[in-house]
């Protein structure tokens, strides 16, 4: 079965704000193959969920190790790696990162510049997270719910083989989660691949897999 992404004995030493080294990484092991649709990432606060995912997003190349797409090695560097993000990755942050003062179909666009078919692919983007009709809406006009909603749509609109959320719903509401979650799981069905940072033990327990970040590795949870 082919991985999607693997990472190979990933070590990586970065200094905290105080001056310490920690090695944050070593030997760390990961891979998402193409038969499962979601593999959640938990662990305690600062046990380095955001730093894999950017790893994984290839925003950070300041690593030891192997990241492999599809069994092809890739080589960390920092072009190679933004020409594979721009291809392959649709990415969710934890505070959405939208700009407040365009309109939702502007933002989703955003992830597709110079696309010929922009409007139509964004909107249908808007459609497939349950936005249809909010394209001329400012975000500052939408609810947590919505504007996360706006964010995946941003993440999923180019199609990309894997999607990458921080903490997806740490800000919302339960009732609001588990409309995410039914989005994830519509979304999961029309081939959408997704590694989920999350506290929720709901998300958690919605994933097909569970790893938690332990002693600088990744251990499966049963
Ligand atoms: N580029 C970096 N430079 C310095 N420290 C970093 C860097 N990236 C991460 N860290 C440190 O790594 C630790 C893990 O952070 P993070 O990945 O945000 O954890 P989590 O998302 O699990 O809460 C933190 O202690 C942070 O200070
Ligand atoms: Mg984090």
């Amino acid at each position: 079965m082919t991985n999607i992404v693997e990472l190979r004995d990933i070590s990586k030493v970065v200094t905290e704000p105080n001056g310490q080294t920690r090695h944050l990484f070593e030997d760390l092991n990961f891979h998402l193959s193409e038969s499962e649709r979601s593999v959640a990432l938990i662990g305690r606060s600062g046990s380095g969920k955001s730093s894999l995912l950017r790893i994984l997003a290839g925003l950070d190349v300041s690593y030891q190790g192997q990241y492999l797409h599809r069994d092809r090695t890739l080589l960390p560097k920092p072009d190679t790696m933004a020409d594979y993000r721009r291809k392959n990755i649709g990415m969710v942050t934890q505070r959405y990162d939208l700009i407040d003062d365009f309109t939702v179909l502007r933002n989703v666009k955003m992830a597709i510049p110079g696309h010929k078919e922009a409007d139509t692919i964004a909107r249908q983007a808007l459609a497939a997270v349950g936005l249809e009709g909010f394209d001329r809406k400012r975000i500052s006009k939408l609810s947590g719910g919505e504007s996360q909603r706006v964010a995946i749509a941003r993440a999923i609109v180019k199609e990309p083989s894997l999607v990458l959320a921080d903490e997806p719903t740490g800000a919302l509401d339960e009732k609001t989660e588990t409309e995410v979650l039914e989005l994830f799981k519509t979304l999961g069905s029309a081939g959408a691949r997704f590694v989920i940072a999350t506290h929720s033990a709901r998300v958690a327990e919605f994933c097909d897999r569970r790893l938690i970040i332990e002693g600088n590795r990744l251990v499966q949870v049963p």
